[in-house]
């Protein structure tokens, strides 16, 4: 299997289906362990003139501390396959067992040093730019407080640029 580099600015797909649909995989590595976790929550723009993605992570994520020991993290697709194994990713976590990512039958590979996987279509390398905690005061409308937050574990946000994308030649 071959990766080929693309401009992100040549996606085509429908990026509310690639993230809310389909969902993505947040993977960063620390202290040479590799932890991921599903997403479904995200944005791809542009700021500050960058191509960007933005990740929301909650608190507890296993994943955070990962991301949070790296400058880097990837987004990696899979074009609605996977479900399965991202149904998985996204429901246990890796504090609890060490040996998720293998049970979720995904394998990980690295490009150009990034952690990703095997069977991504899309990978998208993403070098954290701003990060930020949500805050309850910043919330023009209670509701989403009380419909997401019951206990105030706020989204973490993390603003990344694109610096490299890569699709699957198969
Ligand atoms: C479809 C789906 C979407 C999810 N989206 C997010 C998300 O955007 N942000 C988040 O913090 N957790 C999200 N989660 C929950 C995490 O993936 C889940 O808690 C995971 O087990 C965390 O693993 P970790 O503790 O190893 O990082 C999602 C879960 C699923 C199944």
């Amino acid at each position: 299997m071959e990766w080929k580099k693309i401009s992100v600015k040549d996606l085509t797909q429908n990026v509310f289906q690639m993230i809310g649909d389909e969902w993505m995989l947040v993977t960063a590595e620390k202290d040479g362990k590799v932890n991921t976790m599903t997403a479904s929550w995200g944005a791809l723009g542009i700021m500050w003139g960058k191509t960007v993605a933005t990740a929301y992570l909650r608190p507890q994520r296993y994943t955070k501390e990962f991301v949070d020991a790296s400058e880097t993290f990837t987004l990696s697709f899979f074009g609605g396959a996977q479900k399965k194994a991202m149904g998985l990713l996204g429901s246990v976590s890796g504090r609890d067992e060490a040996d998720k990512i293998e049970k979720s039958g995904l394998h990980v590979t690295k490009i150009d040093g990034h952690p990703t996987f095997e069977e991504a279509s899309l990978v998208l390398v993403c070098r954290k730019l701003y990060v930020q905690e949500m805050k309850p005061e910043c919330f023009l409308h209670q509701e989403e407080i009380e419909k997401w937050y019951p206990d105030s574990d706020f989204h973490w946000m993390y603003m990344a640029e694109i610096t490299d994308a890569y699709v699957t030649e198969r």
